[in-house]
């Protein structure tokens, strides 16, 4: 069913957009009853393998006995190698899951890879066994969250299957009024709070230069107006501008992150210019695919129209993440002085379940809630502290002067060949908000994250999961709010008068553009030794860098 919404017409009026306009109503299994919690779950690369059996050989992906020497597959998984995870693993986490989160959450972002990889000549990967993988894997989301009402958002891996079989797959996750663009892309928008937060699934796989020999994928070049890159871009814009005249808030989430590495050039500079225009509105950019957790910027430089990139494409680093973030960082330190926070969107990369190359791992975050009256997800839409902080935040906006504009770039570079073609020169005028819940911590803010893994998955006995660290000073975490249950932390987390911990290595007070930069300029410093070895130990769970 299709609600007319009169507005939009008026809001798209005089603009060019290929894709339909599309009003995304709520996933019809949620419960408007459930308690709100200010917090959900991020899942990334499950990766679950029924070829993998307990005792063979690492070498053989964990499917045969090959040779005496070689690394074991263990029953719950291989750690720090490069098997897929068994069902054990698999089952042993959707139960973890169940029994220790989801009655403390509020929706669920799954990003993607849900079939294990396809690297052994023996046993070649079929199109039914992704199919069938994928089946499994949402029957537990189902399972799991969506009988308790709980939202999941999944998005399409590039180990996963296309969409005229993931339409049939995730059909109880996709809001019906999303059917259609889903079916035809993949991406669609769910609102996890009606009224006040959503989440936008992209499908990046119509940005991942990797994917060009599978499919009609074009890359986002200007004037490919058929291009489902620039498709799903004319969509997502859409979506953008209608939850900002709603004055909501959005994550974006998807399976490959963006950058410049990943993703087709003219796709990359779409993206950014859509998370730095609409920076007010989205509180974060969560992502999987690469097995590393970390974090960095999507800057508004990145869209400069710069003669040195000729000389060296940014993507020429052969360093690893790390060091390659570090060297990102201290570029930051340097222009730290005058650091223009309208110029930065954060992108956070959570680290897999698949122990590929390191140890199974989840992640919460926890976000401000503080303020609402309503204690059931139902109610908030018409909740009084929302609609007034709804209408401050509307005509505030209405006031805000454009920061910059089609001038950003230099006006005769922008005449060349190389350029006159390159979105970078054809950039929207933005205004930012200094105000807005990516800024400063307000109503939706991301507060931080509690990361968990199993930190001994070869061990004999049933494996555990563990705190690793958590974002949030520890003097926040005895307060009533509770950004993380009481009952997932440690003892040493609990007890009172406990001032330092490793396991609350940032003491961030949220995770505002201001706080992340904030980060990233300290690890930016090589005398801060300590941290950022604090830093490396969790990106690599102790590991070994790539
Ligand atoms: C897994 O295989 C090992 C041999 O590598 C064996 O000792 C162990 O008993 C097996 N575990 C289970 C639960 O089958
Ligand atoms: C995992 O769970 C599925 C479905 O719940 C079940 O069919 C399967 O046997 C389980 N596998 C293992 C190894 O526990
Ligand atoms: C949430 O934001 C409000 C300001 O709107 C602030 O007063 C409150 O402390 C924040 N809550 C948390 C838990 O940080």
């Amino acid at each position: 069913m299709k609600k007319r919404i009169p507005w939009l017409a008026g809001l798209l009026c005089g603009q060019v957009l290929a894709a339909p306009p599309q009003v995304v109503l709520n996933v019809a299994p949620s419960r408007p009853d459930r308690k709100l919690h200010g917090r959900f779950l991020h899942i990334t690369d499950i990766h679950p393998d029924p070829h993998y059996a307990n005792g063979t050989s690492q070498s053989s992906q964990c499917h045969r006995e090959e040779s005496d020497k070689d690394k074991k597959a263990g029953y719950y998984g291989t750690p720090f190698g490069i098997c897929d995870s068994p069902w054990t693993l698999t089952n042993f986490t959707f139960e973890h899951l169940e029994d220790h989160w989801s009655s403390e959450i509020d929706f669920v972002i799954w990003t993607g890879d849900n079939a294990r990889h396809d690297e052994d000549h023996e046993i070649p990967r079929p199109l039914d066994e992704i199919v069938a993988l994928n089946r499994a894997v949402a029957k537990k989301m189902e399972d799991v969250f969506l009988r308790k009402g709980i939202p999941v958002v999944p998005s399409l891996g590039n180990n996963d299957v296309w969409q005229y079989f993931i339409s049939s797959i995730w059909h109880s996750f996709i809001p019906s009024s999303s059917m259609s663009t889903f079916r035809q892309g993949a991406y669609y928008a769910v609102e996890v709070i009606p009224d006040a937060l959503a989440a936008i699934s992209l499908n990046t796989m119509y940005f991942y230069h990797n994917n060009k020999a599978l499919t009609a994928v074009g890359g986002c070049l200007v004037g490919d107006t058929s291009d489902p890159g620039n498709l799903q871009f004319d969509w997502l814009e859409v979506q953008l501008e209608m939850f900002r005249a709603r004055q909501m808030q959005v994550w974006v989430t998807g399976h490959v992150p963006p950058s410049d590495v990943h993703y087709f050039p003219e796709c990359y500079y779409r993206y950014a210019e859509l998370s730095l225009r609409y920076q007010d509105i989205i509180l974060g950019s969560l992502f999987g695919h690469l097995n590393v957790d970390h974090f960095y910027f999507v800057e508004a430089a990145d869209l400069n129209v710069s003669p040195k990139e000729d000389i060296m494409p940014s993507h020429s680093f052969e360093g690893t993440i790390f060091e390659e973030l570090m060297t990102d960082f201290g570029a930051l330190v340097k222009a730290s002085g005058h650091l223009n926070y309208d110029d930065y969107a954060v992108v956070s990369v959570s680290p897999s379940l698949v122990p590929n190359p390191y140890l199974p791992s989840f992640r919460v975050f926890s976000y401000n809630i503080s303020g609402l009256g309503s204690t059931t997800v139902g109610a908030v839409g018409e909740d009084e502290y929302l609609l007034m902080t709804k209408k401050d935040r509307a005509s505030r906006w209405k006031h805000l002067p454009y920061r910059h504009g089609d001038d950003g770039n230099d006006g005769r570079q922008c005449m060349g060949a190389g350029y006159r073609d390159s979105w970078r020169c054809k950039l929207h005028p933005w205004r930012s908000d200094s105000h807005a819940p990516s800024r400063q911590n307000t109503l939706w803010t991301p507060l931080g994250y509690a990361q968990y893994y199993i930190p001994e998955l070869d061990k004999k006995d049933e494996p555990k999961f563990k705190l690793e660290y958590l974002t949030f000073p520890i003097s926040s975490l005895q307060l009533a709010e509770e950004p993380v249950p009481l009952r997932n932390l440690p003892k040493s987390l609990r007890e009172a008068g406990v001032t330092e911990s490793e396991l609350a290595p940032y003491g961030l007070p949220d995770l505002t553009i201001p706080s992340w930069l904030d980060l990233a300029c300290k690890l930016g410093k090589p005398r801060e030794k300590k941290l950022r070895k604090r830093f490396k130990k969790y990106m690599y769970m102790g590991g070994e860098a790539i």
